[in-house]
């Protein structure tokens, strides 16, 4: 930190460091020596000690097709085995695995037994419908057991699941079954969110009607709110009716741990999303060491993430990892404001929450709603259960991070700030809890093995203290392995040739404390922005607004945003005449809505402004530097002769 900043330092308590999985700077430089030492030697190690292997691997890490990186290639596994049979073998059958909470307060337990039983029902019924090694399974399911479920049974008889966010719409769901090419799709009849019964198969439906699916041969439907589905003769199939029969034993497939256990799709620079394709072995390794030293997950550890499924962070953070390590976590169903903005902290005190994983838009907000209500203010609770507190997903400032810190953690409780991406599959820079003092604002250090670190433009990494673009050095076994269909995407994307394909590239900004050598984050340097947590592509959302009848031309950039972090903000040109008054706020409207249904709420454009024309350069492109300050409010201050249309920045100003 420069001196006109300087920030205070948070020790982990001694009782923490006492029981600590790395215990003090000592341990973790030792591990992380023990990396630099014998890189290959230190994942192997532990790739052995924590998974279970059907057969072993010989091989650690293959880059004879780099950046296709393979790791323990010639192993065999099973993920589902790894996280319920070991489980149950090991004694744990009785513990239990998931404490659901529905969004109206209904608890349900399950046991690691149980669980088992479940999955291996739902994977035989998967297989009854011809569901085989290697197939797709796309999961459009809201927070519940049944989306663990299907998941862990796609697993188990090697299926590479795809979970679609149940808030995305119609056409999102469309585009990522056709691109999967699923064979098939498990939906629910709706889900209960905030007090509300929200539709989901007629969504699905709707999807399908859209056409360019023929890949899907049965809709799956679990039930949840009772509301109204159509069924399509011979192609939709209640789950219970397929699951009745069907034996609580299921022989699990074993795979080479480089088989697909996932796609995920998530934003990049160009309009379609990608399908950030996962391996089974190094991916359950990296879920499970982060549990133990990131987590420190101990067997008496009631551990809740609160993200969605549909997010990588569910994936790691609630189907795999807690599952892997026998842990009890906690799965809810509906939001943190239902039916006050106290339901997390009341929830944390009813079952004991030992570890809580959450968003800073998340604090942010509850921050903001403990302001106006003193009820709902987190010391109301008891919350001394806590013992360690996560955040993810965008930077958490400085101010949220000491509230979350005194208010939550009671001020005892270490705070891990941990940066990674859908791409990484698990944690890359985050504090260890035990041991990394803690700097607000700062996701401190590698995790011990990831090479992370800060270069210009040619690759060279920049002294600390100056701000470039962050990389990882060395490929790590939970990285994605390549884009589902679109290897050259993959190579572009990750590892471009300005770093000669040795560099992976994360996409975002990075400066290291002169000092500790401290790694903050500074943003997205593509054009992802992050609203609410969410990644989501300006192009992306561009291309649904001129897919709108009246829309010719729309430009979109990020604001921040107290709450959100980032705000999307449209600057709009219409074929027709350029909208004011109450016509512009009609339209306005009616572009947040279509936003909605072309892709999802999470994208809707906070603010929309409508100009003739977009602020462009002679040669016709678009100045999207002008467009971010006047999103800011900015004035423009700077020479803009260079532009095409200067007189258009007024029109613009909002
Ligand atoms: C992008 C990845 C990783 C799970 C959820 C998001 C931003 C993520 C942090 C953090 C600052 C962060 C980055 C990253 N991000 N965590 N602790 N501090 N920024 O996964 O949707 O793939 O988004 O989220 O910009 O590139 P994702």
């Amino acid at each position: 930190m420069s001196n006109e900043q300087k920030l205070s330092v948070y020790q982990p308590s001694e009782e923490f460091v006492k029981n600590a999985a790395i215990a003090g700077m000592d341990a973790y430089r030792a591990l992380c020596k023990e990396a630099e030492d014998d890189y290959e030697g230190f994942w192997a190690r532990h790739a052995r000690e924590m998974l279970e292997w059907k057969e072993p691997f010989t091989k650690v890490l293959d880059e004879s097709d780099a950046p296709f990186f393979k790791w323990f290639a010639d192993g065999k596994l099973n993920v589902s085995y790894n996280c319920l049979d070991r489980n149950v073998n090991n004694g744990l059958g009785d513990k239990v695995a998931i404490i659901f909470e529905g969004d109206k307060g209904d608890v349900t337990r399950v046991t690691y037994k149980d669980l088992l039983a479940r999955v291996s029902k739902f994977a035989n019924a998967l297989r009854s419908l011809g569901v085989q090694k290697g197939d797709r399974v796309v999961i459009y399911l809201p927070m519940s057991i049944e989306g663990v479920v299907a998941m862990q049974a796609c697993a188990r008889i090697g299926a590479t699941h795809s979970i679609v966010f149940g808030g995305f719409s119609a056409h999102a769901l469309r585009d990522r079954i056709e691109d999967a090419g699923a064979k098939v799709l498990i939906t629910s009849d709706g889900q209960h969110r905030g007090g509300k019964a929200l539709p989901l198969k007629p969504i699905a439906d709707e999807a399908l009607a859209l056409g360019g699916t023929d890949c899907l041969q049965n809709v799956v439907v679990v039930k949840r709110t009772g509301g109204e589905v159509t069924m399509v003769d011979g192609r939709d199939v209640w789950l219970d009716d397929i699951v009745a029969s069907q034996s609580e034993t299921c022989e699990p497939e074993w795979v080479e741990a480089e088989h697909p256990l996932f796609v995920l799709y998530t934003s990049g620079s160009t309009g379609k999303p990608k399908g950030v394709q996962h391996s089974s072995g190094g991916y359950l390794l990296q879920a499970m060491m982060s549990m133990k030293y990131t987590f420190d997950i101990k067997p008496e550890d009631v551990f809740w993430c609160t993200a969605d499924i549909g997010w990588v962070t569910g994936h790691t953070y609630i189907t795999y990892g807690p599952l892997a390590c026998g842990a009890t976590e906690i799965v809810f169903e509906g939001v943190p404001t239902y039916p006050d903005a106290g339901r997390f902290w009341k929830m944390i005190q009813d079952h004991k929450v030992s570890i809580f994983y959450t968003a800073p838009t998340a604090i942010r907000s509850l921050i903001k709603a403990a302001d106006n209500n003193p009820e709902v203010h987190p010391t109301k609770y008891d919350l001394s259960s806590l013992r360690l507190l996560g955040s993810v997903g965008e930077p958490i400032n400085p101010a949220a991070w000491e509230w979350y810190y005194q208010n939550v953690g009671g001020g005892n409780c270490p705070i891990v700030d941990t940066f990674w991406q859908t791409e990484t599959g698990a944690h890359m820079i985050t504090p260890m809890p035990g041991a990394t003092p803690m700097v607000p604002g700062s996701c401190t250090l590698p995790f011990p093995g990831i090479m992370a670190a800060v270069v210009d433009e040619t690759g060279t990494e920049v002294p600390w203290g100056q701000g470039g673009i962050l990389v990882v050095k060395r490929p790590w076994p939970a990285m994605i392995r390549t884009i589902w269909g679109d290897p050259e995407r993959f190579k572009k994307s990750y590892y471009p040739d300005d770093f000669k394909g040795k560099l992976y590239l994360a996409g975002d900004g990075a400066i290291r404390d002169v000092d500790t050598g401290y790694f903050t984050i500074t943003g997205r340097i593509d054009d992802v922005l992050n609203v609410s947590g969410h990644r989501m592509g300006t192009m992306e959302i561009e291309s649904a607004l001129v897919a709108h009848e009246s829309v010719a031309e729309a430009a979109v950039v990020g604001r921040p945003d107290d709450v959100t972090g980032e705000a999307i903000v449209a600057f709009v040109v219409l074929k027709g005449a350029r909208p004011t008054g109450d016509e512009a706020a009609k339209v306005i409207k009616e572009l947040q809505n279509w936003v909605g249904h072309e892709i999802g709420p999470i994208a809707k454009p906070k603010d929309i402004r409508f100009g003739e024309n977009l602020p462009k350069t002679r040669s016709g492109k678009i100045m999207r530097r002008l467009l971010r300050q006047l999103a800011k409010g900015e004035d423009i201050l700077q020479d803009t002769s260079t532009l095409e249309n200067p007189a258009i920045l007024e029109q613009l100003k909002g």
